[in-house]
């Protein structure tokens, strides 16, 4: 039997039901997050947790659960549908109410949704790299929030299914910004280059791992808008994301990058991201062997 978190409840994930009425069915009304889970433990979750935060803060929903109670709810979870290797998705929506666009003005509790899925890493992709497309980033200019509202992404990424590809990297007018569900850098003469944290792209918990990584090891980042001519011309491109970690991409639209290997700055950065896994969540039974 498996088990879901409904507003504040573990319930049977069978049992877990929203109502018509629920904002974030009818609007999209709401943010959501997904954790990695390794080892039975969360992968970053105060750094998920403090984003939803922020998601929330961006549209005036009021967390209905201190950081804590989440914090247990999620364990709680975890232990109770015996998850070792996978993801949470939770979402908070506004709530249900009459629908209107305009925010209900009585009081309506937040919904909170939570459940777990089994998922294993990508170790075959993350070996030897995946191929994108390039697609025009047609999404509003607030995508700094993990806003419900994907339709921009998943028209995105469908391109992508649509062309054998895993992702779709996304540009506005010539701009990478980042992919479908994905941030994404490439290496020029050595150095890690991707967009800056602002209100075009939703600053991954994953790339905040990764830029303490390099700094540590003094590998260079800069943060900045870079075009899709230097992306086809770069020496490494890569990806990242919770449930992709630091992925090589091998090609561009048709276009190889570089010898369309994994190149060894990513190859470093994979072996320091798993390295960085171990450090807080326990030893990996499954590695990338390099
Ligand atoms: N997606 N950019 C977008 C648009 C994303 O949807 C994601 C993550 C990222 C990477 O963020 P993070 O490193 O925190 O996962 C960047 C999640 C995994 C998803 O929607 O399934």
């Amino acid at each position: 039997m498996k088990f879901a978190i409904l507003d504040g409840k573990i319930i049977e994930r069978r049992e877990a039901k929203v109502d018509v009425e629920d904002r974030g069915y009818q609007f999209g009304d709401g943010v959501y997050e997904v954790i990695r889970v390794y080892n039975g433990k969360m992968f970053t979750v105060t750094e998920h947790l403090n984003r939803l935060v922020k998601s929330l803060d961006s549209i005036g929903i009021k967390l209905p659960y201190t950081m804590d109670q989440l914090n247990d709810l999620l364990e709680e979870l975890i232990e109770k549908n015996k998850l070792q290797l996978g993801t949470i998705y939770m979402q908070i929506s506004r709530g249900v109410a009459p629908r209107n666009h305009a925010f209900p003005t009585e009081n309506v509790r937040p919904s909170l949704v939570a459940y777990t899925k089994e998922v294993s890493r990508p170790l075959e992709s993350l070996k030897m790299g995946v191929k994108t497309i390039v697609t025009d980033d047609i999404r509003w200019l607030r995508c700094d929030i993990k806003s419900l509202n994907l339709l921009g992404n998943l028209l995105a990424k469908q391109k992508a299914a649509e062309a054998g590809c895993f992702e779709a990297i996304q540009h506005r007018s010539g701009d990478v910004t980042e992919g479908s569900s994905s941030n994404i850098y490439m290496i020029k003469n050595g150095k890690v280059i991707t967009h800056q944290s602002d209100n075009l792209i939703l600053k991954g918990i994953t790339k905040d791992v990764i830029l303490q990584v390099c700094e540590r090891n003094n590998i260079v980042v800069e943060e900045r808008t870079f075009t899709l001519d230097e992306l086809i011309d770069a020496e490494e491109v890569f990806l990242s994301s919770t449930t992709a970690e630091v992925m090589p991409i091998i090609e561009v639209d048709g276009k190889r990058v570089g010898d369309a290997l994994p190149g060894p700055v990513t190859k470093l950065l994979q072996e320091w991201f798993e390295l960085e896994i171990e450090k807080r969540c326990g030893a990996l039974n499954d590695k990338i062997l390099f």
